[in-house]
């Protein structure tokens, strides 16, 4: 499978990164951010929300998924609190729901995403610089990649 790197040096090159991305989005769209705390994960999904209209976006870390009305719906999820009971939580019906699901530390509940999607995996280099490594599973993912880097 292809990945893609971008090394990105400020805040405001992840910001864009997540602004090309998100003029790309489609129904169902499922983006999977993977990385340490403090790696950046909420700035994509914030930047992709706005860039979408959503304004007030919080992170949703202790109600595991908020819902948003964009230019289509945005569900953003952080599944850093879940319990093994992740099956009972219900993710996948959002999956295909005709929205684009963000899902921040989604190597968490690797056995529960949907079988194409796009990974991000967040490396930290130092206080500004990370690598971002993007990897598509899914022609459609491909295309996407393809058209942002
Ligand atoms: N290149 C970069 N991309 C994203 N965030 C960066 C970058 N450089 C520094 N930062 C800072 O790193 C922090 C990332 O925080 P956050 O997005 O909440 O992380 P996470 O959600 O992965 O835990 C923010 O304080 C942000 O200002
Ligand atoms: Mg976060």
């Amino acid at each position: 499978m292809n990945t893609y790197k971008i090394t990105v040096h400020s805040e405001m090159e992840t910001i864009e990164l997540a602004q090309n991305i998100e003029s790309e989005k489609f129904p169902n769209m499922v983006i999977c951010l993977i990385g340490d705390l403090g790696s950046g994960k909420t700035v994509f999904a914030k930047a992709f929300a706005h860039a979408m209209g959503i304004v007030d976006v919080t992170s949703p870390t202790f109600n595991i998924i908020k819902e948003y009305n964009g230019e289509l719906p945005l569900y953003h999820m952080d599944v850093y609190r879940t319990s093994n009971d992740i099956d009972n939580l219900g993710l996948s019906e959002y999956y295909d729901k005709g929205g684009v699901c963000i899902i921040e530390w989604a190597d968490l509940i690797k056995d529960n995403l949907p079988k194409e999607r796009l990974e991000i995996e967040f490396k930290m280099i130092d206080e500004n610089t990370r690598i971002l490594v993007l990897k598509p599973i899914g022609e459609k993912y491909v295309s996407v990649c393809e058209d942002v880097i």
